[in-house]
């Protein structure tokens, strides 16, 4: 076994072994008179519209204490063509001005999201970082495309919103757009394009989960998440720790898009337009959904520094629970792996270049753990839209073990 591979799998198996944080309240410790008024949708979503100074992460983080709330540059608006975007929960009411979104989420025990990449096998001959993991306990698989032509300022695209067929309980399936940056300074301040860096410790993630013990249901639901440790024990989901602050009152984080959502549409799966990205003259990582700002991750969640990503990650993750001790059968995408045709696709990744402006820019590597199961492919440029399409996912199946 190879270094890098022992120290992944190292890696793995704390991320998998992080003890499961105790919810509070829902996962979100928000009181009764943070709350200017609640909504409750048609499919039973409870929406609590929070005063935006007591929001989860500015009560409960000693780094937030004054902290004053950030606005977001408006000339960095409108960056490309969104459709329009409706949740469930707006046909019952909306929260104002002042206010924020925040899902109450049943009482449950959250385990740690198929959220943060592992470090990679840092075999620079490969066209692929291809990663196994054999373990037979829980563990977490990949299939994501890497862009490696940093220094980046952040990362945009379209994330499909599939229903899976096949989800085993306990088990979670993600699609996202992942920035993550090195803490090797020396290497940030001579990087080489397309090499990987040292590690990936500060990552940020906005994507479409199924998890239904997290989200009740079945269906791909909305978050952000980030890590500033590499995923060994700090992995961040939406509020369930404090970190991420929101400014808008209509982005509902951990709702999900399905039915009609969103109109942009490709054989009637729909899109949501996703976008991390640092302002010129800010230092907060803003993520926008749909074109709209919903919120940020200051700088100093970041001991070491993460002012660019060099590592832009597009494509999906599973959290395996091998149930009866054989791999899962939960599908990632849409179920098809990219070599069959018909498998998920991530659309128009374009990353932000330092100067700020949107550029095409190929994924070069690949990171997959099981590709005889879940496998991940650049396709090339949209014909449509600015950017670079990328197929991902699988099937799952006792056939990864293989
Ligand atoms: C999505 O963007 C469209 C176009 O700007 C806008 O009309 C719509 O209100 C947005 N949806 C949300 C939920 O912000
Ligand atoms: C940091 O990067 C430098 C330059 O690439 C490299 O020589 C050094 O080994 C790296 N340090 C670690 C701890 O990876």
């Amino acid at each position: 076994m190879t270094n890098a591979v022992a120290h992944l799998l190292v890696a793995c198996a704390s991320l998998l072994l992080l003890t499961t944080q105790q919810a509070v309240r829902g996962g979100l410790d928000v009181e009764p008179e943070d709350i200017y008024k609640t909504i409750k949708s048609k499919n039973g979503v409870v929406v609590d519209c929070v005063y935006i100074h007591k929001q989860p992460t500015l009560k409960h983080h000693p780094l937030f204490k004054d902290h004053k709330i950030q606005v977001y540059p408006r000339s960095v608006d409108s960056r490309r063509p969104v459709g329009h975007l409706r949740q469930e929960w707006h046909s019952s009411g909306s929260c104002p001005a002042g206010t924020v979104p925040i899902r109450r989420l049943p009482k449950t025990t959250v385990t740690s999201p198929p959220a943060a990449m592992p470090s990679f096998s840092r075999d620079q001959h490969r066209r692929d970082a291809i990663i196994l993991d054999d373990s037979n306990s829980p563990r977490q698989e990949f299939a994501i495309a890497l862009a490696l032509a940093g220094p980046y300022h952040g990362a945009s695209a379209l994330l499909p919103s599939w229903r899976l067929a096949k989800i085993e309980p306990g088990d979670a399936s993600a699609t996202s757009l992942v920035i993550s940056g090195t803490v090797n300074r020396t290497w940030a301040s001579n990087p080489f394009p397309g090499e990987i860096p040292p590690d990936v410790t500060n990552q940020i993630a906005v994507g479409l989960m199924t998890d239904p013990a997290v989200f009740g249901n079945g269906d791909p639901h909305l978050y952000v998440f980030y890590t500033n440790d590499g995923g060994s024990s700090r992995n961040c989901l939406n509020f369930q720790c404090p970190g991420f602050v929101q400014t808008s009152n209509e982005i509902l984080l951990g709702a999900s898009f399905i039915d009609g959502g969103s109109s942009i549409a490709y054989g009637g799966v729909p899109y949501v337009a996703v976008n991390i990205h640092r302002p010129s003259g800010q230092q907060q990582w803003w993520v926008s959904v749909n074109d709209t700002a919903v919120g940020y991750f200051p700088h100093f969640l970041f001991p070491t520094f993460f002012p660019e990503s060099f590592v832009n990650q597009l494509g999906g993750s599973v959290r395996d629970t091998r149930p009866g001790g054989a791999h899962t059968d939960t599908e990632m995408g849409n179920g098809r792996t990219p070599d069959t045709g018909g498998a998920a696709v991530v659309k128009a990744y374009l990353a932000v270049a330092a100067n700020g402006a949107d550029v095409k820019d190929m994924p070069v590597k690949y990171a997959v753990t099981a590709p005889k199961c879940y496998n991940v492919a650049v396709l090339g440029e949209n014909t449509d839209v600015p950017g670079y399409d990328i197929a991902y996912g699988g099937p799952g199946g006792s056939g990864c073990d293989e």
